[in-house]
């Protein structure tokens, strides 16, 4: 493993033959020129776990200035400010003395690029602002609550050509990016179906005891710390797929969604909901305030999503039951498949026939080329290396001022599923239509180049 500064001064020589190397996409109405810049002064809006985790990565690079943080928690604030500090960077400025201070941080010129990691129903809201201030906009997953905010994100981006990146990191993951690899290779053929989705135990998270966010206990909303306070509400209120974006993003980009290909239309179902309940009694006892509340998001929520194309997508989503995590990923063409449960693969005519191969002899051989370049660097900056790519296709797309590689119609599409999933659950199932949030442009534009050393 390199020490920090080689690995800074890796990093910046690399973007800096890799950026002279790429064709810069062209995907939107972007209105704005394109420029390069050398050091990206970058504001942070929220500097909860995420943010304090992107903020680490960031400082990882020599070409990222860390202008300002906004958070309405002090404490956020003073843990950001430490490590900044440590870092040897200029003391940002800092704002969050109510609700809506960061939009006195929008108003500073000098910032270039702002990323968002605050709780869901802030995601749009700051977005739109801060694509309406002119910053290169950089939002946490998922985008939006509801199919209005859906198209205020779209809508914003083509009235002011300010660029949206939703920052899903699944899509950099490395098996993910192989079998990406692979797709683009031709490897599993004409693709048919895919699997995928969030199944992850969060009892924990949504629920602990208002003092540090993994601790034990079964508080959440003003009792609770971190996600506890915000997420767990959603659970309450909302029977609905609201975390979908980990799952279909990875899938939506070997399918080229919104790039030749679109979702279509969705049906949902959801199961009883005990996950929740059970864990708070078994922790807090019966007679816990908690144990009376109501929880109305079904313990796994499925959804089919149908592609014009002719494709399916079962999305899962499964946080409030015991279970190991797993992302649940098949990809199945008419040549083979990818299964992640079971980490197996078969491709027709190379696999013994009907016996799967264990993936990772395949995985190895279509390593992707930004892994092969960056993944020793990457390995520490969280989630197994993923949050470093992310972050870097970001950096590198706003030091330029061009579209991200997942772009607002990315972030409207895949985050529409929360709120079309609502809705068909309500109706026993009932298949419910996509919007085209591409406006008839999906069927002109180009796939990314993903298969590049770049980013
Ligand atoms: N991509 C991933 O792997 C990943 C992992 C974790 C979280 N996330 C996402 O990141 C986001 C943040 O999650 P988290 O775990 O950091 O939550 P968190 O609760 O730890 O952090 C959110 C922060 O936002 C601050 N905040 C709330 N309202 C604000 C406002 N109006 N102005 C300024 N700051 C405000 C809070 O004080 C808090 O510090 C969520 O959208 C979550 O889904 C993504």
């Amino acid at each position: 493993m390199k020490n920090k500064s080689s690995r800074r001064e890796f990093i910046k020589n690399s973007a800096i033959i890799g950026a002279g190397l790429t064709m810069l996409p062209k995907f939107t109405y972007g209105i704005t020129k394109a420029y390069k810049k050398e050091t990206l002064k970058v504001a942070l809006i929220g500097v909860g776990l995420r943010g304090t985790n992107h903020l680490n990565n960031l400082l990882q690079r020599d070409d990222v200035l860390i202008q300002s943080i906004c958070d309405i928690d002090p404490i956020r604030i003073q843990i950001a400010l430490d490590i900044i500090k440590k870092s040897k960077q200029p003391k940002p400025s800092i704002y969050g003395k109510d609700d809506l201070d960061y939009r006195n941080l929008l108003d500073l010129k000098e910032i270039d690029a702002v990323i968002i990691a605050t709780p869901w129903l802030w995601h749009t809201r700051m977005a739109k602002d801060a694509m309406l201030a002119g910053k290169y906009t950089g939002v946490e997953v998922s985008a939006a609550n509801t199919m209005e905010e859906c198209w205020d994100l779209v809508n914003t981006h083509e009235s002011t050509g300010s660029h949206l990146m939703i920052l899903e990191n699944v899509n950099y993951r490395r098996d993910i990016m192989a079998v990406l690899n692979m797709v683009k290779q031709d490897v599993f053929g004409e693709l048919v179906h895919f699997r995928c989705g969030y199944q992850h135990d969060l009892r924990f998270v949504k629920l602990n005891d208002g003092k540090s966010a993994y601790g034990k206990g079964v508080e959440f909303g003003e009792n609770g710390i971190s996600e506890s306070k915000w997420r767990t509400q959603h659970s309450v209120s909302r029977n609905a797929d609201v975390y979908p974006t980990h799952g279909v993003g990875p899938i939506a980009v070997m399918c080229d969604i919104n790039r030749g290909n679109r979702f279509s239309s969705i049906t949902s179902n959801a199961t009883k909901s005990i996950g929740l309940h059970n864990y708070i009694v078994k922790n807090g006892g019966e007679d816990h305030p908690n144990a009376k509340i109501k929880f109305k998001q079904g313990d796994v929520i499925t959804s089919t999503i149908e592609t014009t194309n002719g494709e399916t997508i079962i999305v899962t989503h499964d946080c409030n039951l015991p279970r190991p995590y797993s992302l649940g990923f098949r990809v199945q063409g008419s040549k083979g498949l990818w299964e992640v449960d079971g980490n197996r693969i078969y491709v027709e005519g190379v696999s013994e026939p009907h016996r799967w191969d264990k993936s990772e002899e395949w995985l190895q051989k279509y390593d992707h080329p930004l892994w092969k370049k960056y993944g020793d660097y990457a390995v520490d900056a969280g989630h197994g290396g993923m949050d470093f790519f992310v972050l870097h296709a970001f950096v590198e797309s706003a030091k330029q001022n061009i579209a991200p590689p997942l772009d607002v119609y990315d972030a409207a599409a895949w985050s529409a599923i929360t709120p079309l999933s609502e809705l068909s659950i309500e109706n026993n199932g009932e298949p419910q239509n996509f919007p085209d949030f591409t406006r008839g442009m999906w069927i002109r534009r180009k796939p990314y180049n993903w298969i590049k050393e770049t980013y």
